[in-house]
């Protein structure tokens, strides 16, 4: 008989994640309570009504320190995960945080040291680990299936659709670039099939500007990092293609080169095919969103968190949220990022930035105050 205690669990921030991540809750048999915060009244009291919350409020605090929370959900803004997380450190209740923690490298570090101090199980929504295809690709590697890496090479590529929804809700986009944003994931998901392997010592970066620098980003960070190993790895990605390319949200391609094999990933989504005399719209819907462009061809299942049918998501962030209530409720072992790992990673992209913003290769491991200086 199963006597374990239903977990009460706080979602903050009511958005396309956190709609989704809560509707998951609403289904687990583990989560008895669910509490919604949201700056945005009108949007998480209707989240409230459609998932048949327990409790809504407009101040994160508050919820954090309502008795019913046992584990949280930081589901706020690209540049609002802080605040939350630290209140929810202060109770010590395990999280699963957006990436980044947060969009400032110093910050990020005084965010983990307090995660680590505290002794709190946070980890960090890099969903895409959880598609049984980087789940296999990662098994062989890890089982020595193609021996040693020596050469990895990830291609991004993202419709300037996604980057437009969520930049225009900040006038702050100092360091809301493509890497630090997007390619963290592509970032991550090469470093975690590298494993032990993964010990940057130095990155060299190019960007460019041409089309979304007038909305205070960038299009494109290309760049090479060296490990300790001398294995290098090419990180590129590009957000600012046109409304119109097939890809609504997210392509990728991945080349592993080990020195007893090779694994090639194509993740464009060129295999699934729509075609219509009818407008397909954005797969990524923030509130408020209106995207003007005519999209007749659609490479579908382009979206990283998944797909709907029947109002219900289907795909990788399922598989993420669910899995993470297992770790909360059963205990058991996830693939999660850590908050280590999410740090790392904010620093990695950084600095690509800072690289391409200087033109000289970066030692690392770098002092995320040397970094943030280096970017101001
Ligand atoms: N894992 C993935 O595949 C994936 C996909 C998309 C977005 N994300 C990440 O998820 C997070 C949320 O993105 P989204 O697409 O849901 O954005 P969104 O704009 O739809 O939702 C964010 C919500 O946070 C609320 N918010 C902001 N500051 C707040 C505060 N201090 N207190 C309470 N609420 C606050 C906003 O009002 C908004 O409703 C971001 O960090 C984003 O990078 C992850």
């Amino acid at each position: 008989m199963n006597e374990r205690k239903q977990i009460g669990l706080a979602v903050i921030g009511c958005g396309v994640v956190g709609r989704m991540r809560s509707t998951f809750a609403k289904d687990y048999p583990g989560i008895g309570w669910i509490g919604l915060a949201d700056i945005n009244e009108d949007l998480g009291k209707k989240l409230k009504d459609d998932i048949e919350a327990d409790y809504f409020t407009s101040d994160f605090a508050e919820l954090i320190a309502r008795p019913e929370v046992d584990a949280v959900i930081v589901a706020t803004s690209t540049w609002s995960h802080v605040d939350p997380i630290l209140a929810a450190v202060e109770r010590k209740l395990p999280m699963l945080i957006e990436k980044p923690l947060a969009t400032d490298a110093v910050q990020s570090a005084m965010v983990l040291k307090a995660i680590e101090d505290a002794g709190v199980d946070a980890v960090v929504g890099y969903t895409q680990r959880f598609r049984r295809r980087f789940l296999v690709v990662k098994e062989r590697i890890q089982t020595g299936h193609i021996g040693e890496a020596t050469a990895v090479v990830v291609r991004a590529f993202m419709n300037q659709m996604a980057p437009t929804g969520e930049l225009r809700l900040t006038q702050d986009r100092r360091h809301l670039t493509p890497m630090v944003v997007s390619g963290t994931h592509s970032l991550d998901m090469a470093m975690w099939m590298l494993g032990d392997q993964a010990k940057p010592v130095s990155v060299y970066a190019k960007s460019t500007d041409k089309i979304m620098g007038a909305m205070g980003t960038k299009d494109a960070t290309f760049g090479v990092f060296t490990m300790e190993d001398g294995t290098i790895f090419s990180m590129n990605i590009c957000w600012a293609l046109p409304k119109v390319w097939p890809g609504a949200v997210y392509g990728l391609e991945i080349g592993v080169v080990g020195d007893k094999g090779v694994i090639d990933i194509e993740d464009t989504h060129r295999d699934v095919i729509i075609a219509s005399e009818l407008n397909q719209g954005p797969a990524y819907r923030p509130d408020g969103l209106k995207i003007e462009a005519n999209r007749n061809v659609d490479f579908l299942t382009s979206f990283p968190p998944g797909d709907l049918h029947d109002g219900e998501l289907w795909g990788p962030m399922r598989e993420e949220t669910n899995s993470w209530f297992g770790r909360i409720y059963l205990g058991k072992e996830t693939p999660h990022a850590t908050a280590a790992e999410g740090h790392r990673n904010l620093v990695l992209t950084m600095a690509m930035d800072l690289s391409a913003k200087t033109g000289r290769e970066i030692q690392l491991p770098i002092d995320p105050v040397e970094l943030m200086k280096g970017l101001a």
